[in-house]
């Protein structure tokens, strides 16, 4: 059973669950600031349940990559739209700030 992790919160699906349902279903930060009342509910169209993804998943749909190809998501960046994937294994993710989730906050390291 593959685990999903997202701010130290570890979350239990199934292989092949939609990753926003997982998301919101455990109650994980899935959308930021205005976006949690306004989103295109999991059409892929909106953009705002972009996250960043270590672990398998699958393959970018067609209005995914679309979506992601406009500002303010840049797709070189490699975020993810939650609702077009589904789990394929063990995930961590990392959410970003920003209405659609597209700030990626530059490491000190
Ligand atoms: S919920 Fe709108 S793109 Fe995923």
């Amino acid at each position: 059973m593959p685990t999903v992790t997202i701010d130290k919160q570890v979350i239990e699906c199934q292989k092949g669950d939609n990753l926003r349902n997982v998301l919101l279903d455990a109650g994980a930060p899935l959308y930021n600031g205005f976006a949690k009342q306004i989103h295109c509910r999991g059409l892929g169209t909106c953009g705002t349940c972009s996250i960043e993804i270590e672990g398998q998943v699958t393959p970018m749909t067609r209005v995914e990559k679309w979506r992601l190809s406009f500002p303010p998501h840049e797709i070189e960046l490699g975020l993810r739209l939650a609702c077009q994937c589904r789990v394929e294994g063990n995930l961590v993710l990392v959410k970003h700030s920003g209405m659609w989730g597209q700030r990626r906050e530059v490491s000190e390291s």
